[in-house]
């Protein structure tokens, strides 16, 4: 412990590099990122790109080592011919820096069958730990969301069922939202995933997923009207985090269930 720092600020300390996303000791000493950027000695590797938080649509990246990322997520993707090769060759991508950060690729739950396929942000902290989406609060209050329209992850029967997957698989550091570059260099998996699984309709839960699926964000204009995309309906609803942060929301996300129920009650 550095002299003059008691155990609790220390305490402190780690708590707050956890909590964004540092998960591992790696080295003994500390580095200095602003200075390591000046010295090319220290410059991070090769295959990492500079993605900034920007929300509008990313102009398509070519990374230091010549790689388009985009076109190496679509030549994968299309490589797979179902969703466990799906699930690996998510895993093997090596051009997400998201990738590095993470315990765990979280690649979907649920019934692969089910005619209902929710797409939500990214893993949190207990995904990560995981390995497995929609685990933490979050992931309880969207259980208790669809059970209440007959819908459950664990259902082995396919009209009853729900598959569950994320924009991104990694966690992003701090919980932070994915960046465009990062949706757009994940999104050719994200659609080989949802042509593998095949479902009727599609789930987008909140803006992120909406940004990543239909190019699009404002979730309160967006959310109760059936779009198509990638061949198939898509509804947009609030994300259930939104929900535990404004319980008030819970009317609107109430009535987009029940257009969901309807609409499978036509397709039954
Ligand atoms: N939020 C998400 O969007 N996905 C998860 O898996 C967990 C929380």
């Amino acid at each position: 412990m550095t002299a003059g720092m008691d155990w609790h600020l220390a305490r402190a300390l780690l708590e707050w590099q956890v909590e964004l996303g540092a998960t591992e000791a790696i080295a003994d000493a500390p580095i200095d990122r602003f200075t390591a950027r000046a010295d090319p000695t220290l410059a991070p590797p090769e295959s990492s790109t500079t993605p900034t938080p920007t929300r509008a649509a990313p102009a398509r990246t070519t990374l230091a080592n010549g790689v388009d990322p985009v076109s190496a997520a679509e030549a994968m993707a299309a490589a797979a011919p179902d969703l466990p090769a799906l699930a690996e060759a998510v895993a093997a991508y090596p051009h997400c820096d998201l990738r590095k950060g993470a315990r765990n690729t979280v690649f979907s739950d649920g019934n692969p069958a089910a005619r209902v396929m929710l797409i939500g942000e990214g893993p949190g902290r207990e995904e990560d730990q995981r390995g497995l989406p929609f685990v933490g609060a979050a992931g309880q209050l969207l259980d208790r969301m669809f059970a209440a329209i007959g819908l459950s992850r664990t259902s082995p029967d396919t009209s009853s069922a729900l598959y569950i997957t994320n924009a991104v698989p990694w966690r992003p550091p701090g919980n932070r939202e994915p960046t465009a570059e990062e949706l757009a260099m994940l999104r050719p998996f994200l659609v080989r995933h949802v042509e593998l699984a095949d479902p009727a309709v599609i789930v987008l839960l909140g803006n992120t997923a909406c940004q990543a699926i239909l190019g699009r964000r404002g979730i309160m204009r967006l959310r109760g009207h059936w779009t198509d995309a990638i061949g198939r309906p898509c509804m947009p609803t609030l994300h259930p985090a939104n929900l535990l942060r404004s319980p008030e929301n819970k009317r609107e996300v109430w009535s987009d269930l029940l257009e969901i129920k309807a609409r499978l009650r036509k397709l039954s």
